[in-house]
């Protein structure tokens, strides 16, 4: 456990002040839905690492002196140098979060009949590139245990695809949601460049986490040990046409997001829809203040500093629940998965075996986290004969907001959890609606756990 926080605290943001027995009341109250808790009832948030990470001094200050209802805001240039120089794309568009970016794009590329191919889309895209009557298919390498790059695309499926399908675009999601947050491999990332462009199909990256994504590449891919992470990241870029990334997550911003691209005709097109959707091409869909805080959030981002910080302490974070005894995905990438299957071996998948898991946490610890919300695109040989996505809880890992003390705290919560196993209950649907957080639901036992 080495990991030092490159940074002092200034603010702090309290825990809440809420006994076991309010828990167990407040859960009760909330159907058994841990997703329907309001903040105050939670003490680690760990559902997302969107929008939830601490911003710094700089840009808070920043943000302060942002000049608002310009037509003409300097703090775009900032924003636009910031990103030309880390990705070395020339046209660069505000938007103001991810799925915007993914929405201009797509409706670009989508039509009835064409396929856009992917690692793993996130759920956004993949509802995007529906609605948009185009056909979206995931190609997710083979998982192979201790592999170090596990969110890589299986580039002989993309080109055999490639040779049979007529596809709009190939998007890389780097780091790869849904392959467990494993990283994409600067291999990989140049092989299926150069397969993309012998079929002339541009190649964009999602890259709401491709700092991080250059900093595994830099410690885990050979040769790439002495470079920095904005160079890695730089090369990363080089092999794409264009890049859409969510600010809310590498960024660390509340909100914000942005296109960049290399390619000429996307620039004039990207002009006219960023104008009609978003707001004057100079801000997007975002504040001045926002420009600002992405573009000091990016710099700070891809400092390997603060890289070697953030995945050391994800891995460490790993660490202790290992050493807790709980089962989770290795190598650990850009959030923690944990197998509940495995952690409450005598609760049957009809009784959702994760979601019991999450309400005894937030029981046990006023601890929230996160279901997957699609499938997990990789095998686990570990797992039951039939390997069900709500087997899988996920525990993110907001940035610069945890200390080691809350990791090790959470570790005794999983602890003394899996000491009890036994008496955690499974869960039954009493209501069940479209989007998670609408469910209701109850434990199959009188209650869902003793609280002793
Ligand atoms: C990989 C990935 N792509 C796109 C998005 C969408 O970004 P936003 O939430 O800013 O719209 C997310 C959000 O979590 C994401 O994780």
């Amino acid at each position: 456990m080495a990991f030092m926080e490159p940074f002092r605290i200034k603010m702090v943001a309290h825990l809440a002040d809420i006994t076991k027995e309010e828990r167990v009341e407040a859960l009760h109250r909330r159907h058994y839905n841990p997703l329907q808790l309001s903040d105050q009832e939670i003490n680690f948030d760990l559902w997302t690492d969107s929008g939830a990470a601490a911003m710094s001094h700089q840009q808070w200050a920043a943000m302060l002196q942002a000049h608002e209802g310009s037509i003409n805001p300097d703090s775009f240039d900032k924003f636009e140098d910031t990103i030309r120089s880390i990705t070395g794309f020339p046209y660069v568009f505000p938007v103001h979060q991810g799925r915007a970016a993914e929405h201009l794009l797509f409706s670009m590329y989508s039509k009835p009949g064409l396929a856009i191919f992917s690692n793993t889309m996130y759920s956004t895209g993949k509802t995007l590139a529906n609605v948009l009557g185009a056909s979206q298919k995931d190609l997710p390498c083979k998982r192979v245990r201790g592999e170090f790059f596990n969110g890589n695309i299986d580039c002989e499926r993309l080109e055999q695809e490639l040779s049979e399908s007529d596809i709009a675009i190939v998007v890389l999601t780097v780091t790869s949601n849904h392959q467990a947050g494993q990283p994409v491999s600067m291999a990989n990332i140049r092989r299926t460049s150069e397969i993309c462009r012998r079929y002339r199909i541009p190649l964009f990256m999602d890259g709401c986490r491709f700092e991080e994504n250059a900093y595994f590449i830099k410690i885990r891919e050979k040769s790439y040990g002495d470079m920095s992470a904005r160079a890695i990241a730089l090369e990363m870029c080089s092999y794409f046409d264009g890049m859409y990334l969510s600010a809310k997550k590498d960024a660390m911003c509340s909100i914000g997001g942005c296109f960049a691209t290399k390619l000429l005709d996307l620039r004039e097109k990207f002009d006219e829809m960023v104008e009609t959707f978003e707001g004057r091409r100079r801000y997007g869909g975002m504040a001045a203040r926002d420009l600002d805080a992405v573009a000091i959030g990016l710099t700070e981002g891809i400092e390997d500093r603060y890289l070697k910080y953030r995945i050391e302490s994800l891995s460490t974070f790993g660490d202790i629940l290992k050493k807790a005894g709980v089962p989770i995905v290795e190598p650990v990438g850009s959030a923690i998965y944990i197998n509940a299957a495995r952690c409450l071996p005598h609760i049957p998948t009809e009784q959702y075996p994760a979601w019991a898991l999450h309400c005894a946490l937030y029981i046990e610890g006023g601890i929230r986290c996160n279901y997957l919300d699609d499938a997990l695109k990789f095998d686990d040989s570990n797992e039951r004969e039939n390997p069900q996505p709500h087997h899988f809880l996920r525990i993110c890992l907001p940035r610069r907001a945890y200390t080691l003390s809350h990791m090790l705290h959470i570790g005794e919560v999983f602890e003394k959890l899996l000491a009890k196993r036994e008496r955690i209950s499974g869960i039954r649907i009493v209501q069940r609606c479209i989007g998670m957080s609408k469910m209701l639901l109850e434990p199959v036992n009188a209650s869902l756990i003793d609280i002793n």
